[in-house]
C-alpha cells in the first residue's frame, strides 16, 4: 500500500514538474517575442518540426512514356507492371502513363503566336509537373522509335520541359533486349539536361523462350518484375537526391 502511494506521488510530482517546465518555456518564448529578442531559429525549429510531423509526405510523381503505339505493346506492358509494383510495394511514388499517340509530328510551323498545338501544350504541362520519368523504349533499327523521338522533341522546344529531372529507361526486344534504343535515348538526355539513372540497367530479351509476355503484352516473368522493382527504387532514390530539399521540406 505504502509502495503504491509512493509510486502515485512520484508520478504526480513528475507530471507537475513537466507541466511547470512547459509553462515556463512558453513564458520565456512570449517574453523574448515581446522584447524582439526571440531567436527565430529556435522558434522556427519547433514550428518546423511540428509541421514536418503533421504534413503528409509528398508523393513522387512519375510520368511513364512508352515509345510504342501498338495496342498489345510489350512496352505498354512493362509500364503496366511498373504501375502495379509501385502501387503495391513502393511508398510515396505514383506512376501515370501518358499517351503520346495524339501528338502531331513535330513541325515548328504549328507553333503559332508562340503557342503550341493543344495536344502538345497538354503534354508539355504534364512533363513539367512530373518529378521524374520512366521510359519504356522499344528499339527500331538500333535506335528509339519515331513516336518517342517526336514526343521528346516537342518537350525540348523552349522552355525545355525535361530539364533537370530524373529518368529511368527500360526496354524489351531482340538479343540485346532493346538496349541500343536506351543508349540513343540517353544521348538525347545530354542535350535535354535529363538525368538518367545508370544502374541497375533493364534489358529484356523478349523473343527467346520462355515467354516473358502474354498475348496482350502483359509482363508475366517474375524475375523481370523483380528487376523492374529495383529500377523503380533506384529512380525514387535518384529523384530524392536530385530534388532532396523539395521533398524534405515538403515543398
Ligand atoms: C521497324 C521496326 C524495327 C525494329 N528494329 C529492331 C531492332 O533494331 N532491335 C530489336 O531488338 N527489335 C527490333 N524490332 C522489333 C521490336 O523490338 C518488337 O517489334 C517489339 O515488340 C516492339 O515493342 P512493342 O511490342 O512495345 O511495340 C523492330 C520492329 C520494327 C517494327
Amino acid at each position: 500500500m505504502w509502495i503504491k502511494n509512493r509510486n502515485i506521488s512520484f508520478l504526480m510530482t513528475s507530471y507537475l514538474i513537466c507541466l511547470s517546465l512547459f509553462y515556463h518555456l512558453v513564458l520565456i518564448e512570449a517574453y523574448l517575442r515581446e522584447e524582439g529578442l526571440a531567436d527565430q531559429k529556435i522558434l522556427f525549429l519547433v514550428e518546423d518540426n511540428m509541421q514536418s510531423n503533421l504534413a503528409p509526405k509528398p508523393t513522387i510523381k512519375v510520368t511513364a512514356i512508352s515509345g510504342s503505339l501498338r495496342k498489345a505493346s510489350i512496352h505498354h506492358g512493362l509500364i503496366r507492371s511498373a504501375i502495379d509494383i509501385a502501387n503495391q510495394s513502393i511508398d510515396d511514388m505514383s506512376i501515370h502513363f501518358i499517351d503520346i499517340s495524339s501528338l502531331p509530328m513535330l513541325n515548328t510551323d504549328l507553333e503559332l503566336n508562340d503557342m503550341f498545338p493543344p495536344e502538345v501544350e497538354a503534354f508539355r504541362q504534364t512533363i513539367l509537373q512530373s518529378d521524374c520519368f520512366l521510359f519504356a523504349s522499344p528499339e527500331y533499327n538500333y535506335t528509339v522509335t519515331a513516336p518517342l523521338k517526336n514526343a521528346i522533341d516537342w518537350g525540348s522546344r523552349l522552355p525545355n520541359v525535361w530539364a533537370d529531372k530524373a529518368a529511368a529507361v527500360v526496354s524489351a526486344g531482340g538479343s540485346f533486349g532493346g538496349g541500343l534504343s536506351q543508349y540513343s535515348l540517353r544521348q538525347c538526355g545530354v542535350y535535354l539536361d535529363l538525368h538518367f539513372v545508370n544502374k541497375p540497367e533493364f534489358f529484356l530479351n523478349a523473343f527467346d523462350g520462355p515467354a516473358k509476355f502474354d498475348d496482350d503484352g502483359n509482363l508475366i516473368d517474375d524475375e523481370a518484375k523483380e528487376r523492374l522493382n529495383d529500377v523503380l527504387l533506384a529512380l525514387k532514390a535518384f529523384t530524392l537526391r536530385l530534388q532532396g530539399p523539395k521533398f524534405v521540406n515538403g515543398g
